[in-house]
């Protein structure tokens, strides 16, 4: 029988009954009947964490992503075991895949301890599957890389190119504005998707995959590369090559995701103006290795990072299949080269510096990633907010909203909640004007909802056939980074905690100032005590199961929205 010193690999945490060489020959004997030899248990073991589910169509290529990988650990020399994990995909989950995230991240992260694997491939693409993973697998500990799923193909509608999702609501809006009838918006429908892959503009998926790749997480160039290109086959077949080699190291996440490595992740999300939940998720992934994404840090590095990436939704042409062309993510990071902290270690076991150097003078389509000389803004494309209203936070997506509406104090016009909003924003006797603001309330991570993508509140109907637009719209949730509009989200404290944006009544007086970084509610403190005195407990009756656990536990959007017990 083995030695201890021989305890990696398929004999790594064996269950311990008192006979350890009985344990050895027991999970050997079961092994062998999957019809492995004792040479291949012999080799370094790649776990693979294997998203694929048909409840997402995001991952239907993931079975020959698979093969590809395993095609690579195998050819490295190393035993491909493969291994579930929960799924999440965006529109198939109720109430939203936001409260699944942590879930995912804990199914990931004990099955990488508790199994025998030297290191693991995390295929992943899906918005939250990506941080799910990467936060999984930072707890978990052991060396680990992630295989991007990559964005689908734009398609065609009559002459226009549309893709998922910012033409989504593009023709939802002209839908509801009466500007297309019924007919229409059912043949857009089957337009809109139609290879697999995750959405394919610069929404959360594919900022998760910047942040992914920025952070070293990656194989260079890989972020971005198309769900059916065959250069993502070829990625999936050197990340397992790479795997093997990170299975006979000591090369572990928190070796490879530092707070210079998050400031790094925080400068391209800033480059490509990319998708808010980008900042919750960075934040996630940052605290389960005692980091911080802190927003006044954020808002610095925002001052000093140009948007660079004219990917829908910031311009109205390019969509991902056009960035992975112009250059993809290594074009980005050599224009902000003199900003990041070029000493972080990346997967390869190269340096970001290294890195860069290998690809001086690649290619670059300036129609689509701008150089830092000539920027597409010269500040970066999300900005934080404090003030009364949001004394813990809240973010704007500047770069995808209205500049005429930065400086605004206004009326606001209350929702109270989903249910109110759905039953009255399209009203005709709502009592709403353009120049009113729009709040919605407790629907933040503690909300009965979960904090879905709600940020984005549909302009009432009766002002969409005036022709509005954009108007400010502020809540507690979050929104698709496919959205675009002067939206203020992830305001903090919640609603449902008590915070400020619970004590909001319509008529009140609320001002942004994006130059001040303020967000204020504009109501003495005597008026607010008051109706703070008013507000209905939120205690959570009859709550069971993982929904108690996410009311119970969840942290606010500054801390990810993680569980207090998993970060460190
Ligand atoms: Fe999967 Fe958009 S729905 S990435």
């Amino acid at each position: 029988m083995a030695d201890k010193d021989n305890e990696r690999g398929f004999l790594r945490g064996l269950q311990t009954y008192g006979d350890r060489d009985f344990s050895i020959y027991m999970r050997r004997a079961f092994a062998k009947s999957m019809g492995y030899s004792g040479e291949e248990l012999a080799r370094p073991i790649v776990g693979i964490a294997f998203t694929h589910s048909k409840f997402n169509p995001c991952h239907r290529h993931f079975p020959e992503l698979l093969e590809a990988v395993k095609r690579g650990v195998t050819a490295a020399g190393g035993l491909a075991l493969e291994f579930p994990t929960i799924s999440l995909h965006e529109s198939t989950l109720a109430p939203n895949s936001m409260k699944f995230r942590n879930l995912m991240a804990m199914d990931t992260e004990e099955m990488i301890r508790a199994q025998p694997m030297d290191a693991v491939v995390l295929m992943g693409g899906c918005d939250k599957t990506v941080p799910a993973q990467l936060m999984g697998a930072a707890s978990a500990g052991k060396p680990a890389i992630q295989l991007i799923g990559g964005p689908q193909m734009t398609s065609r509608y009559k002459d226009d190119r549309v893709g998922a999702c910012t033409d989504c609501r593009k023709f939802w809006t002209e839908f509801r504005a009466g500007e297309i009838g019924k007919a229409e918006i059912e043949a857009v429908e089957g337009r809109l998707v139609t290879t697999s892959g995750t959405c394919a503009v610069m929404g959360t998926a594919s900022t998760m995959a910047a942040i992914a790749e920025a952070l070293g997480m990656t194989l260079p160039g890989t972020a971005a590369i198309p769900a059916v290109h065959a250069d993502r086959l070829r990625a999936a077949q050197a990340t397992g090559v790479r795997a093997v080699l990170l299975a006979r190291s000591d090369l572990t996440p928190d070796k490879i995701i530092t707070q210079a490595a998050v400031d790094n992740a925080v400068r391209v999300l800033l480059a490509l103006g990319g998708s808010t939940n980008g900042v919750i998720h960075l934040a996630a992934i940052a605290g389960r290795l005692g980091l911080k994404l802190d927003l006044q840090r954020l808002n610095e590095l925002s001052d000093t990072t140009p948007v660079l990436a004219a990917v829908k939704p910031v311009g109205n042409e390019f969509y991902m299949e056009d960035f992975f062309a112009a250059g993809g993510i290594g074009a980005v990071l050599r224009e902000l080269r003199p900003l990041l902290n070029l000493d972080c270690m990346t997967i390869t076991g190269e340096t970001l510096r290294e890195r860069l150097a290998a690809e001086e003078g690649a290619y670059v389509d300036r129609r689509v990633i701008k150089a830092a000389s000539a920027p597409l803004e010269p500040q970066g494309g999300l900005v934080a907010l404090f003030g009364s209203l949001a004394p813990n936070g809240a973010i704007l997506k500047r770069s995808a909203a209205t500049p005429a509406l930065f400086e605004k104090t206004a009326r606001a016009v209350v929702f109270s909640s989903l249910d109110d909003l759905g039953a009255r924003i399209d009203d005709p006797q709502l009592d709403v004007t353009a120049d009113d603001i729009l709040i919605l309330q407790n629907a933040g991570p503690r909300s009965a909802h979960g904090m879905p993508e709600a940020g984005f509140l549909p302009i009432p109907k009766k002002l969409l056939e005036q022709g509005i637009k954009d108007m400010v719209r502020i809540s507690d949730a979050r929104m698709s980074g496919t959205a675009y509009g002067t939206i203020v989200l992830h305001v903090a404290p919640e609603a449902a905690a008590g915070g400020p944006l619970a004590l909001v009544r319509t008529g009140d007086k609320v001002r942004l100032s994006v130059q001040e970084r303020r967000l204020d509610l504009l109501v003495d403190e005597a008026e607010l005590a008051k109706r703070r005195a008013t507000l209905a407990s939120n205690a959570d009756v009859g709550l069971r199961g993982y929904d108690k656990l996410f009311r119970e536990t969840v942290m606010q959007a500054p801390d990810g929205c993680d569980f207090e017990f998993l970060r460190r």
